[in-house]
């Protein structure tokens, strides 16, 4: 949004006795809320073909013309189109992160961030309140397709950009991987093209796992990664060499962790290794700017939808060390990212 706080504007703000930074937040959120909106309505690839009236735009899009000027003049404002004369084209914060037809990165963000601050934040006062969420996000997410397949469709595209940067960090696997919570599968299929030898199973809600299976059948690989439904509180079968935790932990409670690594503890062979990949509430050293308040407030949204939250390093080795793992450790990976690695063990007999 291409808005800042020129000395002149400041002061006016402090002259009126306003709050310079929630008014900005408030248009921030006016932003959001108008982007999301005009993705719904498919305004992004549209005006991806060049610039068009609002009439032209109104008949693609099958809406009146009249409200939808008065979207695409505060969409001009907030920096998502441009417009020349009659005209309007996509702007700088929409071209090319939000046109889907282009690959736009920030596409399925926006949608999931869109719905989940749209309706589930309307419970965050009531989790507050009494430390629970008041609609939990995955049954909820699971009965919404579009916003499951955005969701997973995200979280691909971050593990694609992680994935060889984890598995370097990471010690090599071997033999049965679990991946609990693995979903689109990309962390088991980076650690298989490693290790000839491995074969890996990815345990996930059913709606969840339904990119792991396009993404394992694109990469020929159904022969070593099995995909199960289930859920990641049901006891854990077969005995396996490594477990992934991959941002698994942040959406449960303590007490759910605990029990968790718990029955991943007894579900490792002995010399078999778990794998923690997180954000932790104590980031690295010189996590600031929008790193720092992105993961607050990701850590209240947990809270708010998942009954989790960003939990500190030590907070998750205790679980580990508590369940009987040993020789933790706390891995940076090379990829500009929060997410960090913590590894522990179970003794080999
Ligand atoms: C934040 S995503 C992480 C996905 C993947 N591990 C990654 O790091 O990209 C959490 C995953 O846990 C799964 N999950 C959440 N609750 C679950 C449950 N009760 N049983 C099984 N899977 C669950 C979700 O469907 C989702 O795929």
């Amino acid at each position: 949004m291409p808005l800042y706080l020129d000395p002149d504007a400041l002061h006016t703000f402090r002259d009126l006795n306003q709050g310079p930074g929630a008014m900005l937040d408030l248009i921030g959120a006016m932003a959001f809320r108008a982007a999301g909106t005009a993705q719904r309505l498919g305004l992004f690839e549209v005006v991806a073909a060049g610039p068009m009236s609002a009439a032209a735009l109104a008949g693609k899009l099958g809406v009146p013309e009249q409200p939808l000027t008065v979207l695409l003049d505060a969409l001009t404002g907030f920096g998502y189109l441009e417009r020349t004369g009659e005209q309007y084209a996509a702007g700088p914060a929409a071209s090319p992160w939000l046109d889907r037809n282009a690959g736009g990165g920030f596409a399925p963000a926006l949608a999931v961030w869109h719905d989940l601050i749209g309706e589930l934040w309307t419970g965050l006062e009531h989790a507050v309140r009494t430390g629970r969420p008041r609609e939990p996000y995955y049954p909820w997410l699971e009965r919404r397709p579009g916003t499951l397949r955005d969701f997973q469709t995200m979280l691909a595209g971050l593990a694609w950009m992680l994935a060889p940067a984890v598995v370097k960090a990471a010690p090599p696997v071997r033999g049965s991987l679990l991946d609990i919570g693995g979903g689109h599968a990309i962390y088991s299929l980076a650690f298989c093209r490693a290790a000839a030898d491995l074969t890996a199973t990815v345990v996930d809600l059913p709606g969840a796992l339904e990119q792991g299976r396009a993404h394992v059948a694109d990469a020929g690989l159904a022969d070593r990664v099995r995909l199960v439904p289930g859920d990641l509180a049901d006891p854990i079968e077969g005995r396996h060499d490594a477990v992934l935790l991959f941002n698994v932990v942040h959406g449960l409670d303590p007490s759910a962790n605990a029990d968790l690594f718990e029955r991943v503890f007894a579900a490792l062979r002995p010399g078999g290794v778990v794998l923690v990949l997180e954000p932790f509430a104590d980031p690295p050293a010189g996590t600031g700017g929008h790193d720092a308040a992105f993961l607050g407030g990701f850590s209240l949204n947990l809270a708010a939808t998942q009954g989790g939250r960003l939990y500190a390093f030590d907070e998750v080795a205790g679980w580990a060390s508590a369940a009987g793992l040993t020789g933790l450790e706390r891995l940076a990976l090379d990829a500009p990212s929060t997410d960090e690695l913590l590894v522990a063990r179970r003794e080999a007999q």
